[in-house]
């Protein structure tokens, strides 16, 4: 495949786009263009070949404006491969539960768009970035808390994507 690749994805507090330039430094490393953007400033895609989406995860499920890119472009988004990944903090192991646990995230997403590859990353919980209400339900669920990126695993998967 040639052309441009997008990386679009949405966050709240900066490390999913972090993974987002991670994902764009491994295509670049081999030989694909990439631009990254938040995906609630992306206006069209002409000029791209592919698109990676991202997300963090907040209270079950994909930050709005990720939910809302995949609306927004799935008609354009049938035409070109597209992959997604997903940032977050729950369901990160290998239980039947936790597997349905982290898949109903993108359920949503599914249903607008069909990726070729889809792929779960532990994320990062920064106490200091959020709010008393957000600290305490982080709390009241169990969250973890730090930076549980594993750059391994997020540069190999961007680096095997055949978009
Ligand atoms: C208020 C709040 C709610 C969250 N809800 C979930 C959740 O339902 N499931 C999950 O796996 N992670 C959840 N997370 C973890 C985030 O998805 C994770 O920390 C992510 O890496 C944050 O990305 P960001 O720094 O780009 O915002 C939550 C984090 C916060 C602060």
């Amino acid at each position: 495949m040639n052309g441009k690749v997008l990386v679009a994805y949405a966050s709240k507090c900066g490390s999913t786009g972090e993974i987002a330039k991670a994902v764009a430094e491994e295509l670049a490393a081999r030989g694909r263009l990439a631009d990254v953007a938040l995906a609630e400033n992306v206006k069209d895609l002409a000029g791209y070949s592919a698109v990676v989406l991202g997300s963090a995860v907040r209270f079950g499920g994909w930050l709005s404006p990720a939910v809302g890119f995949a609306a927004r472009f799935h008609e354009p988004l049938r035409s070109i491969p597209v992959a997604v990944f997903t940032a977050h903090i729950m369901a990160l192991g290998e239980s039947e539960e936790d597997r349905a646990g982290r898949q109903a995230y993108i359920a949503p997403v599914l249903k607008e768009i069909t990726p070729m590859s889809t792929a779960f990353f532990a994320g990062k919980v920064d106490p200091d970035k959020l709010s008393f209400f957000e600290k305490t339900i982080g709390r009241i669920v169990g969250s973890a808390e730090g930076d549980l990126r594993d750059w391994t695993k997020i540069r190999g998967w961007a680096g095997e994507l055949t978009i």
